[in-house]
């Protein structure tokens, strides 16, 4: 009898470590919360942003500095959000909201980085292609062979040539050089671990990288774990550049709302903060 509760007490003890480390989630009231404000950005892919006549900060581009530099001012976008959504930017149609924010936080541990995201996804998109996804939620990390990886964030993959783009063929977003660790999720429930280097691939991720969602009133809330090791390899002590598209509405493709290129700092400085639990 007394050997019985023993070997019970043990495979007791071996389920709960084993979802518990399954699980590892953080403690989420630990982490620090920063706000990232995404917008709808048109039809502006790294071609117009680097292109000195269109794009006046394309020679600040050139000498170093970073989007967000110039386009984030105390945490506010300082963006014409009603150019972006006009006909000279967005020939096709923009959302009824140009902007909205998104809280963000993040942890990290001896394996994996977390990151969460909260936001209350807007109506009134213009696009509603994507008809089995309501919302979807993605994050992309750069590694640093990619052109303006820690200037541009995402932007360095989004191309005249790709889908949907003015005139464009039927190209995915891809990068010269490099690659961005991709991780998706969508509210069917489906996740993708994916990258993006010769073309976006919705698969064969290498930072094993998973995604959890739920909305609970209005509000979307979304969490990434992914390996420290990938494409992008993350080191604690130092911040890691990264950047986030929502696609609300049923929408599909370019018509997403996204940041700039932002960093979160793991157990160091960066716009989100992530300290080790
Ligand atoms: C040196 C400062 C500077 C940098 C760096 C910079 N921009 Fe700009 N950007 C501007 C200015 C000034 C404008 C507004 C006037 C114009 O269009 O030239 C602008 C306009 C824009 C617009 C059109 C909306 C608007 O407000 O007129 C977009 C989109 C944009 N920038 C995206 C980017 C992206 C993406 C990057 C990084 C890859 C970037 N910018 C880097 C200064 C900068």
């Amino acid at each position: 009898m007394k050997k019985n509760f023993v070997s019970l007490a043990v495979i007791g003890a071996f389920v709960a470590f084993g979802s518990q480390s399954a699980m590892a989630a953080p403690d989420w009231s630990k982490a620090a919360k920063s706000t990232i404000h995404v917008f709808h950005p048109g039809a502006a892919p790294i071609e117009w942003v680097q292109g000195k006549g269109e794009h006046s900060g394309a020679s600040g581009l050139k000498k170093g500095e970073a989007c967000a530099g110039c386009h984030i001012e105390d945490g506010k976008l300082s963006l014409d959000t009603k150019r972006l959504v006009s006909k000279e930017m967005e020939p096709k149609g923009g959302p009824k909201t140009a902007t909205y924010p998104v809280t963000v936080q993040a942890a990290y541990d001896a394996a994996n980085l977390y990151v969460r995201l909260s936001f209350k996804a807007p109506a009134g998109g213009f696009d509603h292609s994507d008809k089995e996804n309501d919302v979807k939620a993605t994050i992309m990390f750069p590694n640093d062979k990619v052109p303006l990886a820690e200037q541009a964030g995402c932007w360095a993959a989004c191309h005249q040539d790709s889908k949907g783009m003015p005139g464009a063929k039927d190209k995915t977003k891809y990068v010269s050089a490099g690659a961005l660790d991709l991780v998706q999720w969508a509210s069917s429930g489906k996740s993708v671990d994916g990258y993006v280097a010769d073309k976006r691939h919705m698969d064969g991720g290498k930072a094993g990288a998973t995604a959890e969602g739920a909305k609970a009133g209005d509000t979307y809330t979304v969490t990434f774990t992914r390996k420290l090791t990938g494409n992008a390899v993350l080191a604690p002590g130092k911040a890691v550049p990264f950047g986030i598209a929502i696609h609300a509405d049923h929408a599909a493709g370019r018509f997403h709302h996204v940041s700039f290129g932002h960093t979160i700092g793991l157990g160091a400085d960066g716009d989100v903060k992530a300290a080790k639990q």
